[in-house]
């Protein structure tokens, strides 16, 4: 009797040892130290035993039973332990991931153009400001003439661009969307319009065929150069993150009277002198002015009640400024080294 209760506990603890499944040892459990188990049916068979042996089986398979449920315990604990392991290395999500790495960066992102578009865009809406869009080819009419520039205008030399078979032409400018923001709007009102421009220019490392602006126009009671000023001033602000001196030089644009290029104080040397600023201390950054009478009108509105002010930012040349960039080449490489960087 001895031998075979020795011999259930060896085979027991050794399938034991070897299962990996809790539901398997729980069955172990059932079938030797359940209630009609192995060890118990011995267990109930004692009564037919001498007094003598039936102490010491007695004594025996409650050991033996103590130890195979401690085994069983015991091998589920590892059992659970290690699920849970592999459950923690399989599904782990490691939250302190910096945003900028190389695994998050493979998911996509924002081009810098799109990404300073984005920020003016959202600058200029918290001042209530209407983002508008407009085709990028064009008509005559939109992209030049409603522009106070007609047919044979010597500034439509500076803006040669790509023309369609059907005389339409691939916009130079956002003021276009100037006219359109008229036609749709009646004063007071405020709207910024970005988008994609052309010209038909020989490229080099400061002029490109195909760039982005973000057109700004404001018409209502009063305007005037102060009101100009203050949302230069604001959107430089937000945009560098500090108060930035501007000045404004005379510039000439048909659309405008009077015109002007705004300057600002240079970044780099803080208006000392350096090679970007051509030891000026200021660098030019968009043209604007007060909005001529002869655009208004062909707006459909009356100069006479109405004046308004309007600019043409370059993004191109902020993102350059921006971050150093010595070619505006880059932007539409495709060199997914260069918009890696952002
Ligand atoms: N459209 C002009 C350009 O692209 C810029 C400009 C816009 C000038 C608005 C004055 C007012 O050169």
């Amino acid at each position: 009797m001895k031998e075979k209760l020795e011999l259930i506990k060896h085979n027991t603890l050794d399938a034991i040892s070897k299962c990996a499944s809790i539901d398997e040892l729980e069955q172990i459990r059932i079938d030797i130290v359940g209630r009609k188990g192995e060890l118990t049916s011995i267990l109930r068979s004692l009564k037919d035993l001498s007094p003598q042996e039936r102490g010491e089986v007695g004594k025996l398979s409650n050991v033996i039973k103590e130890t195979i449920n401690d085994a069983i315990d015991n091998r589920k604990n590892d059992v659970e332990r290690a699920l849970l392991t592999n459950r923690l290395s399989e599904e782990w999500i490691d939250v302190t991931l910096d945003k900028e790495s190389e695994f998050t960066s493979n998911n996509g992102y924002l081009h810098p153009l799109s990404q300073i578009q984005h920020e003016i865009e959202d600058i200029f809406t918290s001042m209530g400001f209407a983002v508008l869009d407009g085709p990028e080819v064009e008509t005559e009419y939109y992209n030049f003439e409603a522009l106070n520039i007609p047919k044979h205008h010597p500034a439509r030399d500076m803006q040669d661009t790509f023309w369609t078979e059907d005389n339409n032409l691939l916009r130079t400018h956002t003021s276009a969307i100037q006219v359109r923001g008229m036609e749709k709007n009646e004063p007071p009102f405020r709207v910024i319009g970005p988008g994609r421009v052309f010209r038909y220019e020989a490229t080099d490392a400061s002029h490109e065929n195909t760039f982005y602006q973000v057109e700004g126009m404001m018409v209502d009671k009063d305007i005037s150069v102060s009101n100009l000023i203050f949302f230069m001033k604001t959107l430089l602000k937000e945009i560098f993150k500090k108060e930035v001196k501007v000045r404004l030089r005379p510039g000439y644009f048909p659309f405008v009277e009077p015109g002007f290029e705004l300057d600002i104080n240079c970044l780099i040397c803080g208006g000392n002198g350096c090679s970007v600023c051509k030891q000026t201390g200021w660098v030019e950054l968009l043209p604007c002015g007060l909005v001529h009478p002869n655009v208004l009108k062909s707006g459909g509105i009356d100069p006479d009640k109405w004046s308004g002010f309007a600019f043409g930012l370059g993004l191109n040349r902020l993102v350059m400024m921006g971050y150093g960039i010595n070619d505006i080449r880059h932007f539409q490489s495709g060199d997914i080294r260069f918009v890696q960087q952002f």
